[in-house]
């Protein structure tokens, strides 16, 4: 089009000077004259207009791109009018934040951020490219039988569908994008529910006012861990485009939770292989700390479904009295053989010695957390309290410091529910093993004394699973057990 207009230009201006010079009258002459100084003056505004919206945006374009590719990222081009090549320098400014958003985010996981940091990260930053206003993340079990809510992070809605959330994979619709391993679209929730009324995570995501949904599989070396979701309160927020580039954020997220999950568990692992083999010392059985682990994960998990814990008994919480709630005695290898094996009662001032087991423990865990980053460093304060505080006892008559109620935290009430359970079940060799029926009754009794009445609340609603625990962990020991295969 421009070089047509170019061409008629010129035209005009040649005939213009061809006639000026000509011997034509005068009127021809002059208006000759005139239309081609006309012309000129167009031409020279074209041209301007020309170098201003195309020649000097394309020559800052390919300067970014050329810097960009030298590794300089973070490249803003001034936009100016509404021309394909002001679209252009958009699509390039979009293109230069989202490589930078990436890499930042690349970075975090790199500098050992914790995952749940990069996941507010993640939250707070992509907002500018994809239309959200919750993000969750769900993730399998290690039999890949169950799914579970790991996380969510909403604007401002009150979250139903929250941390701890789980579903048999088979009963949800998951199912397929874990197995295809390709992302599903959903714009339309509410005809979705419409459609399958028995989906209980939709209708709790409804009630959040949530309308659709994007939903993203997790993959960690070409393995389907879980499922990352973004949603919106619009309907038909979702089209096929917005994959593209959330697929890479899916893939970093799975990324930095599989490197918290396994340095946690590396760290957590190896402390509980050096108190087995510190327990193999004294009078507790190797199985004493397993079935510790599993009576507490039990007792904090139905903690979880009374409101008034749901908030602080997220996954990662969980995640914490797993790794840590076996590694409660291990101030114990700073006791003496002689107090620690002694096969009667201690005396009062061996006791005394055996107390300091809570801050001997502690002070080990404590200076290994000031060696660690910022992110691992509140991950191990619940091992430093559990340590320090898994005989306090709620009427405030425990030691070492005779902390009261909830100024005792969660994670030792819980731990200590689940150690003196354990304890009571089992022989020692100044007691023998009392029966589950004893041991339930005692755990009743110091409801509100020695124990938190919360916890042990949720003991008894959890009581199924102490009994499937007991039983699968029982020591060979025991063998006078009753029909149902419990110690008598
Ligand atoms: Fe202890
Ligand atoms: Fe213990």
């Amino acid at each position: 089009m421009m070089t047509i207009i170019f061409g008629v230009m010129l035209l005009i201006i040649f005939t213009g000077a061809y006639l000026s010079v000509r011997d034509i009258i005068f009127p021809v002459k002059f208006i000759a004259v005139f239309v081609s100084i006309e012309c000129i003056l167009i031409i020279a505004f074209l041209l301007f207009l020309l170098i201003k919206n195309i020649i000097v945006p394309i020559d800052k374009i390919s300067i970014a791109m050329k810097e960009m590719a030298q590794g300089d990222l973070y490249k803003q081009i001034p936009i100016s009018g509404e021309n394909e090549i002001a679209s252009m320098v958009k699509d390039f400014n979009l293109l230069s934040r989202k490589l930078v958003s990436i890499n930042e985010l690349i970075e975090k996981i790199n500098s050992g951020e914790s995952f749940e940091h990069t996941f507010e990260y993640v939250f707070d930053s992509f907002k500018q490219f994809i239309p959200y206003n919750r993000m969750g993340m769900a993730v399998l079990d290690e039999e890949r039988a169950i799914i579970r809510a790991e996380i969510a992070r909403s604007d401002g809605v009150t979250i139903h569908l929250a941390s701890g959330y789980s579903l048999p994979l088979s009963k949800t619709s998951l199912k397929k994008v874990i197995e295809s391993g390709q992302p599903r679209i959903i714009n339309d929730l509410e005809d979705y529910y419409r459609r399958n009324p028995g989906s209980e995570s939709t209708k709790l995501i409804l009630q959040e006012g949530i309308k659709s949904s994007l939903t993203l599989p997790l993959k960690v070396n070409e393995t389907v861990i879980g499922v990352l979701f973004f949603s919106s309160i619009h309907k038909n927020a979702y089209e096929h485009y917005h994959v593209t580039f959330l697929k890479h954020i899916a893939n970093h997220l799975a990324l930095s939770f599989e490197k918290g999950i396994l340095v946690g568990n590396l760290v957590a692992g190896s402390i509980t292989a050096i108190v087995k083999l510190a327990e193999s010392r004294d009078a507790d059985t190797g199985r004493h700390i397993e079935r510790v682990r599993n009576y507490s994960v039990a007792i904090a998990r139905q903690l979880a479904s009374n409101p008034k814990y749901k908030p602080v008994i997220t996954e990662r919480y969980i995640r914490e009295i797993y790794n840590f709630s076996p590694i409660h005695d291990i101030g114990k290898v700073g006791i003496a053989d002689s107090i620690l094996l002694k096969p009667e009662r201690l005396t009062e001032e061996e006791f005394e010695i055996m107390k300091t087991h809570t801050l001997i423990g502690a002070q080990v865990l404590e200076e290994l957390r000031q060696s660690l980053k910022d992110s691992w460093k509140s991950f191990f304060l619940t091992g430093v309290e559990i340590a320090l505080f898994h005989h306090e006892k709620y009427n405030g008559k425990g030691y070492p410091y005779g902390l009261k109620g909830d100024a005792i935290p969660l994670s030792a009430r819980i731990v200590t529910v689940a150690d003196v359970f354990d304890a009571l079940t089992s022989k020692r060799p100044y007691k023998p093993a009392f029966s589950l029926r004893q041991s339930f009754a005692i755990i009743k009794q110091q409801r509100g004394e020695s124990f938190d009445p919360d916890v042990v609340d949720a003991f008894f609603d959890c009581k199924d699973e102490i009994l499937r625990i007991y039983r699968e962990l029982l020591d060979d020991y025991v063998d006078e057990l009753d029909e149902r295969g419990f110690a008598l």
